[in-house]
């Protein structure tokens, strides 16, 4: 009997203790081919977590991550192997993730030659395509990591990431360590991929990023859910001051422009059943203690000023 699968990864109910709490819980979502999610969040919010249990390295505690219907999480690494080349990641910073002894050429066809794809003619070949691709110069290629710029390096990376085509790449704030120029190159760069067919699960702090990148966006708070859906979407229709406060954050340069201060981190745990922003949120009223005061369209009763 042949199974329709339509999404590529399946997160379900996704759940992770670290140091006796819940650093993520009841996380689901699915991605079909080609899609773009996103992942936004504060700092702490669960963000690396969710990535690191999506790409198995890490187990979790309570549900479960598939990769095009078969089970990726709770199986053994061997299990895993023979999928492995359909999900790459892309790191934050690339100095850190890339080998500092090996040439560019030899990284891009490391993953070749692991997996035995192709001649060492072949090999070389599809390492200066990967590298014309990514728009890393072929001559930089004969270099190791330390000669390159933070942009060129990440370049690298992400090129090493596709050597193997993957169906999926997922990123943990693959910008953050780049200045806003070389940034927005990498952002075209991952326009292109996702032109081309790549489904893309996208950590970042830049909101406009996301917005230009992701069909879909999932907004993590102490772990949980916050909402998701079409960023723009969200931030069009949010009366929700944690979307607000994450907007906010991002630096702007009007005139008088004040970020929202959020004061001590609290999380949920302290108004059970209640807003989960109840303890920090600066318009919050006896009600929000009780219940949700925001529906599932995310217009809070208590917008702030
Ligand atoms: N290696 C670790 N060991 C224990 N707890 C961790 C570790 N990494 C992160 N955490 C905790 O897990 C929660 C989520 O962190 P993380 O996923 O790194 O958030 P984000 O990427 O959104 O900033 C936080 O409470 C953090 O302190
Ligand atoms: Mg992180």
């Amino acid at each position: 009997m042949t199974s329709v699968v339509s999404s590529l990864l399946a997160v379900r109910d996704l759940g992770l203790q670290r140091d006796g709490r819940w650093a993520l819980k009841g996380v689901s979502f699915e991605i079909a081919p080609g899609e773009a999610w996103g992942v936004i969040g504060e700092s702490g919010a669960g963000k690396s977590t969710l990535l690191q249990l999506v790409l198995g390295l890490l187990e979790p505690d309570e549900g479960e991550v598939r990769l095009e219907g078969e089970m990726w999480s709770r199986v053994p690494e061997r299990a895993r192997r023979p999928n492995r080349s359909r999900m790459q990641a892309v790191f934050q910073d690339p100095h850190a993730s890339l080998p500092p002894h090996r040439t560019g050429w030899e990284i891009l066809q490391e993953p070749l030659d692991i997996w035995k794809r192709g001649t060492k003619a072949d090999r070389r070949e599809a390492a200066a395509r990967m590298a014309a691709k990514v728009k890393f110069p072929e001559s930089a290629l004969a270099q190791k990591p330390a000669s390159w710029s933070g942009g060129l390096a990440q370049r690298l990376a992400v090129a090493r990431a596709l050597m193997l085509e993957p169906a999926l790449l997922v990123l943990d704030e693959p910008l953050s360590a780049l200045d806003p120029t070389l940034a927005g190159h990498l952002l075209e760069l991952l326009l292109d991929l996702k032109e081309a067919g790549t489904a893309l699960l996208f950590v970042s702090h830049d909101l406009p990023a996301v917005a230009r990148l992701c069909d879909q966006t999932l907004v993590l708070y102490g772990g949980e859910t916050m909402c998701q859906g079409p960023l723009p979407a969200l931030m069009d229709e949010a009366r929700h001051p944690y979307l607000r406060g994450l907007l906010e954050a991002v630096p702007r340069l009007e005139a008088g422009h004040r970020p929202l201060a959020w004061g001590t981190r609290k999380l949920r745990v302290e108004a059970p059943g209640g807003c989960p922003l109840y303890a920090r949120c600066p318009s919050a009223q006896s009600d929000c203690e009780k219940g949700l005061p925001f529906g599932q369209a995310l217009r809070c009763r208590h917008p702030f000023s």
